[in-house]
C-alpha cells in the first residue's frame, strides 16, 4: 500500500502508526454529515467557476451514490485511509475518476471535520430535545394519572412535609425544561459555519461561503479562520449539557431505587425494566435506574476528557483534536439512550398508595402546620416552634402521632388551644393552604399541570 498523501515521503507508514492514527473505526458514523457538507462545497466550487460544472455534477452524483451505500451499510471502511474523509474521497475517486480529485480544492480536513462535527452536533441537539420532550410527556401523564396521591416530601431524607405526588414528579419536569433550554441556547453557538477556513488561514480561491452556509442551514459564518478550525467549545458545552441531563436522571434514579426498596416500598417497577438475581430468587432489581446512575459518571468523564484534551493546545488544529470524538459520541449516545429508557420505564411504575398514605401519617409532618396554627393565634413563630417541639417529644414518648392527640393534651402545651387545631392538622387543609404559586396545593398543582401541557404543545 502506497503512503496516503505521501508525495513528500520515501518510507511507508508503520502499522503501529496506522493503528494509532486511524479514526475511521469511530468517525465513519459522520459519513452522512461529511457527504452533505462535501456536496454543498462541490456545488459552490462549480457555481463560482473554481471547478467545471461537469466536474461538479460528477462529484455530486458520486457522493449521492456513496450516501446510499452508507445508508445501506455496504461500505467497508479502510483504516489505512485514516478517517471518514480519506475513505469517502478515495471512494469518490474510485467511482468518478479524476473529477473526484478536485473535491478537496479550497478546503482542508481541518475545516471539514469542524463543519462535520457541527452538523452532527446540531442534529444530536435536535434529537435530544425530542427525547427530553417525550420524557416530559411521560412525566406529565404519570403526574396527571396520580394527581390526588399524597406522599411525604423529604429534606435530609427525613420526612418533612406532605406534598402531592404530582408536585414531586413535576420537579423533574422543570429540570428537563431547563435542560432543553440549555441545549437550545447551545444550538445557536453550534450553528456557525467553519467551512472556508481551510487549514487555518483561509483560501486564495474565490469561494462563496455564504452560499455553502445557506445550503447547510448555518446561521452565520465563523469570523476567524484560526479559531474556527481549533474551536471545540461547543463540544465541551454539549457534554456539559448532557452531564446535567444525566445528573438529573441520576438523582431520579436514586429516588426510584430507594422507593422501590423494601424499607420504602412506595413503588413497583415493571418487569420490563428490572432484572433477576443469578443467586437470590426473590430479587427484582431496579437495574435500569442503577445503570443510568452509573452511566452518569461516564458522561461527566466525557466532559472532563474534552476539557483536559483542549487545555494545552496551541492554535490552531492539532491532531489531538481527533480524540474529541469518542467522548462526545459516547455522551450523546448515552444521554439519548437513558432518556428513552426513562420515557418508557416511567409508565410501567405502579404506586403503592396505601404505603405512601401510611408514610404520610408517620414522621410528624404536621409539625410545621401546628406551629403555623399557633402563629395565627398570635404566638411568635420561634415560641410556637418550641411549643410544638415539646408536643412532638411527648408524642414520641407516648408512641402517638400529632393527629392522635386530644384537645386536653394539646392544652398541656398551649392552654388556649381550641377545636380548630384538628382542622389545621388535617391533611386536606395542610395541602390546600399551600396555595402560593409554585407550592403544592391541589389548585396550584392542577394549574401547574395545565401550564405544563400548554408548554409541551408549544
Ligand atoms: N480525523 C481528523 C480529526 O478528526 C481529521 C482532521 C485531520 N487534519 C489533519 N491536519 N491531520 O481530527
Amino acid at each position: 500500500m502506497s503512503k496516503l498523501w505521501g508525495g513528500r515521503f520515501d518510507g511507508a507508514t508503520h502499522s503501529l502508526m496506522e493503528a494509532l492514527g486511524e479514526s475511521v473505526s469511530f468517525d465513519a458514523r459522520l459519513a452522512p454529515w461529511d457527504i452533505r457538507a462535501s456536496r454543498a462545497h462541490a456545488k459552490m466550487l462549480a457555481a463560482t467557476g473554481i471547478i467545471s460544472e461537469e466536474d461538479g455534477l460528477a462529484i455530486d452524483r458520486g457522493l449521492a451514490e456513496i450516501a446510499e451505500e452508507v445508508a445501506a451499510g455496504t461500505i467497508s471502511w479502510d483504516s489505512t485511509l485514516e478517517d471518514v474523509h480519506g475513505n469517502i474521497e478515495a471512494l469518490l475517486i474510485g467511482k468518478i475518476g479524476d473529477a473526484g480529485k478536485k473535491l478537496h480544492t479550497a478546503r482542508s480536513r481541518n475545516d471539514q471535520i469542524a463543519t462535520d462535527m457541527r452538523l452532527w452536533a446540531r442534529d444530536q441537539v435536535d434529537a435530544i430535545d425530542q427525547a427530553l420532550h417525550r420524557l416530559q410527556q411521560a412525566i406529565l401523564d404519570f403526574a396527571e394519572k396520580n394527581a390526588e396521591v399524597v406522599i411525604p416530601g423529604y429534606t435530609h431524607l427525613q420526612p418533612a412535609q406532605p406534598v402531592l405526588f404530582a408536585h414531586h414528579m413535576m420537579a423533574y419536569f422543570e429540570m428537563f425544561s431547563r435542560d432543553r433550554e440549555r441545549f437550545r441556547q447551545l444550538r445557536k453557538r453550534i450553528n456557525v459555519m467553519p467551512l472556508g477556513s481551510a487549514a487555518l488561514a483561509g483560501t486564495p480561491h474565490p469561494i462563496d461561503r455564504e452560499q455553502v452556509a445557506h445550503a447547510l442551514d448555518f446561521d452565520t459564518l465563523s469570523a476567524n479562520s484560526m479559531d474556527a478550525v481549533s474551536d471545540r467549545d461547543y463540544l465541551i458545552e454539549f457534554c456539559s449539557c448532557a452531564s446535567l441531563v444525566m445528573m438529573h436522571l441520576s438523582r431520579w434514579s436514586e429516588e426510584i431505587i430507594l422507593w422501590n426498596s423494601p424499607p420504602f416500598s412506595f413503588i413497583l417497577l415493571g418487569d420490563e425494566f428490572t432484572t433477576g438475581s443469578s443467586i437470590m430468587p426473590q430479587k427484582k432489581n431496579p437495574d435500569a435506574a442503577e445503570l443510568t446512575r452509573g452511566k452518569a459518571a461516564r458522561v461527566f468523564a466525557d466532559h472532563q476528557a474534552l476539557l483536559v484534551l483542549l487545555k494545552g493546545l496551541p492554535l490552531t488544529y492539532n491532531r489531538d483534536l481527533q480524540e474529541d470524538k469518542e467522548p462526545v459520541f459516547h455522551a450523546s449516545d448515552t444521554v439519548q439512550l437513558c432518556l428513552a429508557v426513562f420515557a418508557a420505564m416511567i409508565p410501567t411504575i405502579r404506586l403503592r398508595r396505601e404505603v405512601m398514605e401510611k408514610a404520610v401519617g408517620d414522621g410528624f409532618m404536621e409539625a410545621t402546620d401546628l406551629a403555623d396554627h399557633l402563629v395565627e393565634k398570635g404566638v411568635p413563630f420561634r415560641e410556637a416552634h418550641h411549643i410544638v417541639g415539646e408536643a412532638v417529644r411527648y408524642c414520641i414518648e407516648q408512641g402517638k402521632s400529632l393527629t392522635a392527640l386530644s384537645l386536653e393534651e394539646f392544652q398541656r402545651f398551649y392552654p388556649d388551644m381550641d377545636e380548630s387545631v384538628f382542622n389545621a392538622l388535617d391533611i386536606v387543609t395542610i395541602l390546600a393552604r399551600r396555595s402560593q404559586p409554585g407550592a403544592t396545593s391541589p389548585v396550584q398543582v392542577r394549574a401547574a399541570l395545565k401550564a405544563a401541557r400548554a408548554r409541551l404543545s408549544e
